[in-house]
């Protein structure tokens, strides 16, 4: 199939089926605690970084203060390990009282008040997965209604603790409930990551139809080899993952680990240029207390971002595996134009990889090429050689534009020059 018919293929497999709450029309982006935090309870002796309100604060101030609310980084999401192990007398989750003394709803209002939105945590089990009290059948009315009077903006359903069975009732369920309360909560489910992330145990359109989001697939890991294998999953599998994504409706491959101990700075540049082809959530989960400017850099370019946040919401795909070791990746984009990811898994030096845009499927004609990470932008043709250095486990990404219009000036029949028209080329609005 030529990209042209990739795109029509997708655009009509989205328009169908979408979680009806209006939310997430393009992926989220926010913090999320889990990765970096875990279940760190220890407020006597670390205080700074315990699962307390106190984390959640110093967070959401430094998304206010340090330019991610602009950016589009507007949720902090607390994870497991919040609550008492025990339900009040009314049955209802409760908050850890020394941990959270203002409660959550102290806390969504603090997110509130700075443009920023809460998301929170349960359990479709008989426990969470650190074995606080879960939210099996039987809770989903009660617990949906907290959140809703908590003004949460968001959940994360898990899995532990659950069956098959149960999961097949509790994740539409929750969805019902959640809408129910009529307050607008955008909805994650873990549900596909506890059944192997794929068809027949996964329903791909039953879950487009009741989540905004799901995770298919393990928890990343602070290094380099958790990423890898979820870039293989995803991309091995992307057949069947790529259809099921759009507007309110995202693949998740979970939590972006820049600005932690595992990667290097290539690899930080991979990670966050394939889940912007991937049409992933991009939600945080490292220290903004200390992120270095390195990796702060890499999670606030702006053009990644708007490439991961275009409002087609088609999620990208591998469309070359060469020998070399080098893999290109594509995601069509809004207004005819398209990026460009290729990634080394090599582990020698820099490679010379040579392409050139018919190579990869474009049709003949001019385009503007910006390599994202180093800001250099040139006019191609489709069969200008394109020499693309790419680093061991490092990528180059382009944003390439739509074809450009060009006015060729004659007189008498002869030729005296071309342009092109800047207006007729102008970038999609919001783009730079
Ligand atoms: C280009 O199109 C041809 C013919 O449809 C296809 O076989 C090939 O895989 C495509 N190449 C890329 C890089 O998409
Ligand atoms: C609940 O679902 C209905 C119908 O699908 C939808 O119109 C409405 O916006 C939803 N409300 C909330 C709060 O999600
Ligand atoms: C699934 O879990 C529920 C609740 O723990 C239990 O009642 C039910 O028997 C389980 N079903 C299967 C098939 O294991
Ligand atoms: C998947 O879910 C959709 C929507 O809920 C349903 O119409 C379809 O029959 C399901 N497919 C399978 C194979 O169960
Ligand atoms: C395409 O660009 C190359 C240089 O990159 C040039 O040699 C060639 O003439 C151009 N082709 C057309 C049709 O303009």
């Amino acid at each position: 199939m030529n990209l042209a018919g990739l795109v029509f293929a997708s655009v009509a497999a989205v328009t169908t089926f979408a979680l009806d709450n209006g939310l997430m029309k393009t992926p989220p982006m926010g913090w999320l605690a889990w990765e970096r935090f875990r279940c760190n309870i220890d407020c006597q002796n670390d205080p700074k970084n315990c699962i307390s309100e106190n984390l959640f604060i110093d967070m959401a101030d430094r998304l206010f203060e340090d330019g991610w609310v602009e950016l589009g980084y507007n949720f902090v999401n607390i994870d497991d390990c919040w609550s008492l192990k025990k339900r009040d007398q009314q049955g209802r989750l409760q908050p850890d009282p020394e941990r959270f003394p203002g409660g959550i709803k102290h806390l969504s209002r603090y997110m509130h008040d700075r443009g920023l939105k809460l998301g929170i945590y349960a359990d479709m089990g008989t426990y969470t997965c650190m074995g606080y009290p879960g939210t099996p059948l039987d809770k989903v009315e009660i617990d949906a209604q907290t959140f809703a009077n908590w003004e949460v903006d968001m959940l994360k359903y898990d899995g532990c603790y659950s069956n098959a069975t149960d999961q097949a009732m509790g994740y539409p369920l929750m969805s019902k409930a959640l809408n129910a309360t009529g307050r607008p909560i955008a909805y994650s489910c873990s549900w596909p990551a506890y059944q192997g992330g794929l068809p027949p145990k996964v329903n791909y359109t039953q879950l487009g139809e009741i989540c905004n989001l799901w995770r298919n697939y393990g928890d990343i890991q602070d290094s380099w080899s958790s990423v890898l294998m979820i870039i293989d999953w995803v991309f091995e599998n992307q057949d069947v993952l790529t259809p099921a994504a759009g507007p309110g409706r995202w693949n998740d491959p979970d939590m972006l680990i820049v600005g932690d101990f595992g990667l290097s700075m290539d690899q930080s540049r991979s990670q966050m240029a394939l889940w912007a082809i991937m049409a992933a959530p991009l939600f945080m989960s490292n220290d903004l207390r200390t992120v270095s400017s390195e990796a702060r850099s890499i999670l606030q370019n702006k053009m990644v971002i708007r490439i991961n946040q275009d409002e087609l919401g088609i999620q990208g795909r591998r469309i070359l595996k060469e020998k070399s070791n080098i893999e290109v990746f594509w995601r069509p984009l809004s207004n005819d134009y398209s990026a460009l990811v290729f990634f080394s898994r090599r582990t020698d030096m820099p490679y010379h990889y040579q392409t050139s845009l018919s190579k990869l499927n474009y049709t003949a004609g001019f385009y503007k090429i910006h390599d994202v990470f180093t800001d250099e932008t040139k006019v191609v043709n489709e069969s200008t050689v394109l020499d693309v250095p790419v680093n061991p486990t490092g990528v180059v990404m382009f944003y390439v534009s739509a074809k450009l219009q060009i006015h060729h000036f004659s007189r008498g029949g002869k030729l005296l020059g071309a342009a092109f028209n800047p207006e007729e080329n102008a970038a999609p609005r919001g783009f730079l």
